[in-house]
């Protein structure tokens, strides 16, 4: 066996984070398998689950086999792939057993990957037998209010996370509202779950340390989707931590020149300052010390089905996280 001497170091079950997108392929000069698990292991995290939004998209069972050679090759930690819902793959999709879970965007983000409508959402949560993770910001909403040159609106999220909620019930599939960012959502699947909805959610860090009002110094590198709330939205995350099960980073680089482009990308980087940000939380008495391997191992494990992962126990995988707070 290898020894490892961790006197005088916090030992954490190894970190899980469920939402990162590592860019490859086709975005490489932003991150790549390599780079992205290495940011991973620097920042706590032994597994990641990356998110379909490559060039090309992964959306079908030629690209996710791609997907899967390349992290083979190159990840230098564990990970799982979502497969990404498109308009007219739901049979396909369900069908794949090596994805960890199907993400789906009700609204458009960073990419091309888009299930806009009813039409298009209805047959995956009819199929999928895993976990459907949803991007919920609702796709008309969203057009309406950029159009007008005006920021996402909470709306734009409560609507979708309202019509998602309601596709799980009706079809009984498990449903993963990514990135929650306000209160509306929080009341809608805190209500969800105590009728049990088969539901669960993450929230990500720069929602919970950051408000709509740090834009006026972060500029266009705090331009993310869901956009940055209100400090009542952000407070709410932090009161509910009970409804949460996961912290997920969101993990998505660009790069500075894009970032500070005339059209800057939506995306901030998260791997390597998470876990930082929640033990000084802990450290301040924000939240208990156990909601940091709850949220950042136990909470993903089960949420994805990580089943020998999220705990250190006779049986489970030896993947820890050492911290050496001083
Ligand atoms: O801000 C975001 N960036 N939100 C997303 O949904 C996608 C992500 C990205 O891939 O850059
Ligand atoms: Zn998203
Ligand atoms: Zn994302």
């Amino acid at each position: 066996a290898r020894i490892i001497d961790a006197d005088g170091l916090l030992v954490l079950p190894g970190l899980i984070d469920p939402h990162v997108h590592l860019r490859e392929p086709g975005g490489e000069h932003k991150e790549d398998w390599t780079t992205g698990t290495q940011a991973a292991l620097a920042g706590g995290f032994t597994t990641v689950l990356a998110m379909p939004n490559a060039q090309p998209p992964i959306t079908n069972r030629e690209a996710l086999a791609e997907a899967h050679a390349l992290a083979a090759a190159k990840a230098v930690c564990d990970y799982g792939i979502f497969i990404g819902a498109t308009a007219d793959n739901a049979e396909e999709a369900a069908g794949l057993r090596d994805a960890v879970g199907l993400k789906l965007y009700m609204g458009s983000s960073t990419g091309t990957l888009l299930v806009a409508d009813l039409a298009g959402q209805l047959p995956h949560f009819e199929r999928y037998p895993g976990v459907i993770a949803v991007h919920a910001e609702d796709e008309e909403a969203v057009a309406y209010f950029v159009a007008r040159g005006e920021r996402r609106p909470p709306l734009c999220a409560a609507l979708a996370v309202a019509r998602a909620l309601t596709l799980a019930e009706h079809f009984r599939r498990r449903v993963h509202i990514c990135h929650v960012s306000t209160a509306h959502e929080i009341a809608l699947i805190r209500d969800a779950k105590a009728r049990g909805v088969p539901v669960t959610c993450e929230v990500t860090p720069h929602h919970l340390f950051l408000t709509a009002a740090d834009e006026a110094h972060l500029g266009t590198l705090g331009r993310i989707n869901p956009p940055l709330r209100s400090s009542e939205d952000m407070q709410a995350l932090w009161d509910n931590l009970d409804v949460i099960d996961c912290i997920a980073t969101d993990h998505a680089p660009h790069t500075l020149e894009e970032k500070h482009s005339p059209n800057p990308p939506a995306g901030v980087p998260g791997l390597e300052t998470a876990l930082a940000l929640l033990l000084t939380a802990a450290s301040e008495d924000r939240i208990l010390p156990a909601n940091v391997p709850r949220l950042m191992a136990q909470g993903p494990a089960r949420v994805f089905g990580l089943a020998r992962k999220g705990h250190i126990a006779p049986g489970y995988d030896a993947d820890l996280t050492l911290v050496d707070i001083q």
